[in-house]
């Protein structure tokens, strides 16, 4: 199956992806997590998208495509992905369907975390990520449960991104606004969108998501 999240920054979707990828035996792709490599390792694509995310704008389409293309054609990922955070934009999506085509593959659902721009300010600046296992937690809405130890593997090394600012985080929600918000109608359009409220705690919008992703596979 191939599954799409949409939805702005701080929408949960990388929170949500993880829990999805566990349940149902999938593979998360999120292009954020593939440029954030590429810019650790230095990669030419990664140089090139660097000064790019830190202003909160998007990465030009063809480094994505190319990025998302090379991962989605690894053996792992025939059981089926978890597209978190792309398709971004109509050329993006335009892509995609040309590359499942080629695959075999269709989409079985693009769903749309529904949230409120306001509370996403507090989502991303409280934010914070293992080092070791990569899960993602909260100041607030999802402390560890001994300090500044990971519940899942026990590092104490814990990541903040240099994009999680406020300055930036509007500049993303705008750039979500103008540019990934028409997939929406894309999607609403093809007959596979599911909208889904993502406003309310973690857990009940997983029971929700799980709803969806178990009737449309
Ligand atoms: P990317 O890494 O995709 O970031 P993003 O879309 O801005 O999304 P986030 O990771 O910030 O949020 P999320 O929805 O995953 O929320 P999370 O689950 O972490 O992209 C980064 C940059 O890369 C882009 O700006 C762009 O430059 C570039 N890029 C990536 N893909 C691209 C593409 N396709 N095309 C072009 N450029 C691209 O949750 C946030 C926080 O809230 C967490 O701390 C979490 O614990 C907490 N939380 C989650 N759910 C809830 C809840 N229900 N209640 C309370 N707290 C919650
Ligand atoms: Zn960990």
């Amino acid at each position: 199956p191939v599954l799409i999240l949409l939805g702005p920054p701080g929408a949960g979707k990388g929170t949500q992806a993880r829990m999805l990828e566990e349940k149902y035996a999938l593979i998360q792709l999120s292009t954020g997590d593939l440029l954030r490599a590429a810019v650790a390792t230095g990669t030419e694509a990664g140089q090139r998208a660097k000064a790019v995310m830190e202003a909160g704008d998007l990465v030009s389409d063809e480094i994505v495509i190319a990025i998302l293309h090379d991962r989605l054609r690894e053996p792992d990922c025939a059981k089926g992905v978890i597209l978190d955070g792309f398709p971004r934009t109509t050329v993006q999506a335009e892509a995609l369907d040309a590359l499942l085509q080629t695959t075999g593959q269709q989409i079985n659902a693009a769903i749309s975390l529904e949230v409120e721009d306001a509370a996403m300010v507090d989502r991303i600046s409280g934010r914070f990520t293992c080092g070791g296992c990569g899960e993602g937690y909260h100041d607030r809405f999802k402390p560890t449960a001994k300090p500044n130890t990971c519940d899942k593997c026990g590092s104490t090394e814990m990541k903040r991104r240099s994009d999680d600012n406020a300055e930036t985080v509007e500049l993303r929600l705008q750039a979500y606004h103008d540019q990934t918000a028409p997939l929406i109608t894309y999607y609403e359009n093809a007959g596979a969108l599911n909208r889904i409220d993502a406003m309310g705690p973690i857990g009940k919008i997983a029971s929700d998501l799980s709803a969806v992703v178990s009737k449309a596979t």
